[in-house]
This record gives C-alpha cells, structure tokens and sequence, in this order.
C-alpha cells in the first residue's frame, strides 16, 4: 500500500476514536522526546540524526520534522526535512543530512505532535585530506543496575569530537535483590523486551546529556543480545531459536542508536563493521566480534538447564581446540576486510573492538601450551588474533592503536605479533578502557594478570569510568579517567593514569 494512503487510513481510524479537541489536547501534552536525542557516524559531509517518539497514544505513522543548523538559535539552517516515524520501528527516527560542510560542529532537534525536542550538538568528520586533531571519548559495559552514570556526566561536559562505545550498552538480565536501581522486566528475550530495556537505559538524563553533547560511534557486544552469545549459539537457545532472539535483539539496538539506515537488521543479520577517516590523521575501524565468531573453544555440554555460559578458563596443554588455525573471532571476511583496509598513509589507525587483545595468562606462560586463558575474548582465538598482529607487523603500519572494553578494568598493554616469544617486538598499543558502571573483578586477579603477562603495563579492574583520547600528529595521549563514587550520579571523575604514543615507535608510555 502507498504510504500516503496508509497515512490517511491511520489519519482515518485516530479521528474515529476520539474527539478532536480530545486528540488535540493529547498531542500538546504528552512528552514525545523522553528519550532524548543523539547523533553519529560523521562523514565529512554527512551526520545520523536519531530520537525515538515517546507516549501510549502514538498513531501509527507519525511526521517528525528535524533541523540542523550551523547556530544555536537555528538561524542558519544547513539541512532539514521530515522523516515518518512507525510503529513498526518503535517510532525511532534515523535523518541523514547530506551536504554538510567537513570539521563543522552543528545543532540539531526534532519536531512532532506539537512538541520540540532538546538540541543536540553535533560535528561532522574532517575532510579527507585535511590535516586534523582528534578528542574522544572510550567507553563500554554501562550495567544500569549496578550503579550511576557520573562517567557520561563527565563526559558530557567535555568538548568531544566523537564518543566511542564499544559494548555491553545495555544489559539483558533480570535484577536481583542487590541492585543499585534496577532493570524492570524480566531477563530480555523479545522485541518488546528489549525495546523496554532499551527505554529505561536511555531514560538516564546523564546518557542522555553524553549523546546530545556530541557524535558517537557505535558496536555492539554480547550483552546487547545474550551473555557470551557465538553466532547462532546463545547460553539457552541455539541456531533458529536463537536466531530469532539474534533478531529482535539487533533491531532494538538499530532502533536505538545514531547509526546509519544501511545499518538496519535484515532478520537475524546486520553489518555494523565500518570504517570512518578523520581527515589526514586517522582511519578508525569499527568491527563486530558476536556476530561471525566461531563458539568458544572446549565448551561444556549442553545440559538439561541449557549452557549456563560459554566462557571458562581454558589452558592449551588440556584443550587442543584452543589454537586451531580455523577458529575465527571476526569471522574470515571481516578478518580480511579489516587486514586489507589498514591504511599506511594516515598517521594512526584506530582500531574500535570489543575486549582485551592483549594476551592475559591467569598462570605462568613458557610457551605455546602453557597458561590458563578466558575462553570467550581473544585469549580464546589466538591464531585469529596473531593473523591480525602479523598482518600489522607485515605492512610496517604506524601507529596502530586497538581500543577495547569488555572486562570492566582500565587496562594498558604493549601488543605482539607473538605473545610467547619474549624477542617478539611491541607493534602496535592496546588502551582497554574499564566500565561504566558495570562491577570490576576483584584487583587481586588483575595483579596476577600483571604478573605473569609482562606486556600488560597497567591494569585496574576497581576504577570505574572512562578513557580521554586526544590525538595529533605527534603523539596520542589517552587519559584514564575514574569516577571517584561510582554510586553517586554526581560523583566527581579525576585522572588515574595518562599514557601517551609515538606514531614511530609502537607501544605506549607512561606520562
Ligand atoms: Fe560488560
């Protein structure tokens, strides 16, 4: 049916179920932004503009009218037009303004049913060949349920080109009787469940803040779906049953986020791997390591209660899965889409994942079979993640910098080519930013991490927070920052550590 004819029956039915003045008076009234606004993927002359309509009596269809312009009083207008909210999409709104100027910050806001959102601020990416700064911010796991958000609050009231998240946005569990302040609903399963989750998540006015102040880049990992999901496995389900989940979870994710339409799940698939260039300095790539993944190495059967998790702690010498060369973290054609797409032209290459790359041996390492490895991050793929670093080390790339998140501890590393061989040289640096708000391990295992994995410089599993990038042409400085009482939304955040690279000389130092 031509959506214009849709628009007058949905028009038709809305005038048969109430009055006029009653639907008039409802329009004005109820909020329609409660979810804020947010903004992303900058090209060079083009942003993602999103909200998402809030309220019980949403018709249908709904216009949304948005603007952007060069000034806050919108008196410049750069670009505007109207998009249709559905149903069907939760009313999320994903605008695209083309034809914008490069390295120009903007502001943006929305329109409907007679009410305005807030403006947002946002700025598109240098022009290619451009010379150009960098200040980001690097953030993961924000557990809603295990304390506040200080740490967007902090970041919200930097100046940021561009927040990176890197996963774990929301969590899918059911709250137990510990929590800070908890999930509603039960453990997500459904499109409805996950859409709710996503709305409570979002109804935090420091998140919020955090996206209106500035673009953000997005990935997803395993808990925008399923603890520990690989592919088609997840901790209940498995191949139909829990692609199904896989579905409902990735369009939620879609229709929550600043990310752009080509992104929009088609069933059970999305690409969401993508490059960005920020002018001369850098190429960042962005990639997903859930959705192509082989299942974890030596997993226990499957029970009459389901897995209850993949991930365990797995040592070479006892499970030989561990190192076969076929095991993939990224699948074969990401693998091979990010080896051919490093760029030895920019000065960084900035490579957004998921977790810890670094290797991270809970026991003593003498070789190739020795250590005790977490099964579910790269620990887990280590002949996927030495194709990766060799394929640095081959192409003599500069400044190859990986940024994780994943195991809720500020972590620094120098990363090799090969982890057992001490000759093997640092080729490029790991910053491993720590959660949001989402529990740390206890210190006293990162301390044995430290121990026995010489590469590691730094690791802190009690700071929750963030990580500042700041990058030139000189050098890239990355500031661990740490909320000082993560129960506390006010919470001041102050510097732990600050690390910085030189783009010729792989590895980081401490500043
Ligand atoms: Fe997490």
């Amino acid at each position: 049916m031509p959506l214009d004819r849709r628009h007058l029956l949905t028009l038709g039915a809305a005038a048969l179920a109430a009055p006029a003045f009653v639907r008039h008076a409802r329009a004005a009234d109820v909020p329609r932004f409660e979810l804020g606004v947010a903004s992303g993927h900058p090209e060079p002359d083009a942003l993602v503009l999103w909200t998402r309509l809030t309220g019980l009596d949403l018709p249908a269809e709904v216009p949304v009218h948005w603007a952007l312009a060069e000034d806050e009083a919108f008196s410049r207008i750069a670009a505007s037009g109207t998009e249709i909210a559905v149903a069907a999409d939760a009313h999320s709104v994903h605008a695209e303004p083309r034809g914008l100027d490069p390295g120009r910050g903007y502001f943006y806001r929305f329109s409907a049913l007679g009410r305005q959102s807030d403006t947002g601020r946002s700025r598109t990416a240098p022009a290619p060949d451009a010379p150009a700064t960098l200040r980001a911010a690097v953030a993961s796991c924000q557990r809603f349920d295990h304390g506040q958000w200080a740490a967007w609050r902090h970041v919200a009231a930097q100046d940021v080109d561009l927040v990176m998240f890197l996963g774990d946005y929301i969590y899918e569990y059911e709250s137990g009787p510990q929590a800070v302040r908890p999930h509603d609903g039960p453990q997500a399963r459904t499109l409805a469940q996950y859409r709710a989750r996503y709305a409570q998540y979002k109804s935090d006015p420091a998140l919020q803040a955090a996206h209106a102040a500035g673009p953000w880049l997005l990935i997803w990992d395993d808990h925008e779906v399923d603890n520990d999901y690989a592919a088609d496995q997840g901790q209940w389900l498995q191949g139909a049953a829990f692609l199904r989940q896989r579905a409902a979870a990735y369009k939620a994710w879609w229709e929550h986020q600043p990310v752009p339409k080509a992104m929009r799940p088609v069933g059970p698939d999305a690409r969401i791997h993508h490059r960005l260039d920020w002018g001369r300095l850098a190429r960042l790539h962005a990639v997903d390591n859930r959705q192509y993944r082989s299942t974890q190495a030596c997993v226990p059967g499957f029970g009459l209660l389901g897995r209850n998790g993949f991930a365990r702690s797995v040592s070479p010498a006892r499970c030989a899965e561990l190192r076969d060369p076929a095991r993939t973290l990224l699948g074969q054609t990401q693998e091979r889409w990010l080896a051919d797409g490093w760029d030895p032209d920019r000065r960084w290459n900035l490579l957004a994942q998921q977790t810890l790359m670094a290797r991270a041996s809970r026991t003593p390492v003498s070789d190739h079979y020795s250590g005790t490895y977490w099964s579910d991050g790269w620990d887990g793929y280590p002949a996927a993640r030495q194709r990766l670093l060799q394929g640095v080390a081959d192409r003599q790339l500069p400044g190859v910098v990986t940024l994780g998140g994943d195991v809720h501890a500020h972590v620094v590393a120098g990363l090799k080519a090969d982890f057992d061989d001490p000759r093997s040289p640092v080729i490029a640096s790991e910053f491993c930013t720590t959660s949001i708000s989402s529990n740390g391990a206890p210190q006293g295992l990162i301390d044995t991490l430290l121990q026995h994995n010489p590469h590691l410089l730094y690791g802190r599993s009690d700071q929750r927070g963030y990580l500042a990038l700041q990058v030139d042409d000189r050098q890239l400085q990355a500031t661990l920052m740490a909320v000082q009482r993560p129960q506390d939304a006010l919470s001041p955040v102050s510097v732990a550590a600050r690390f910085v690279v030189d783009p010729r000389q792989p590895g980081p130092q401490r500043d």
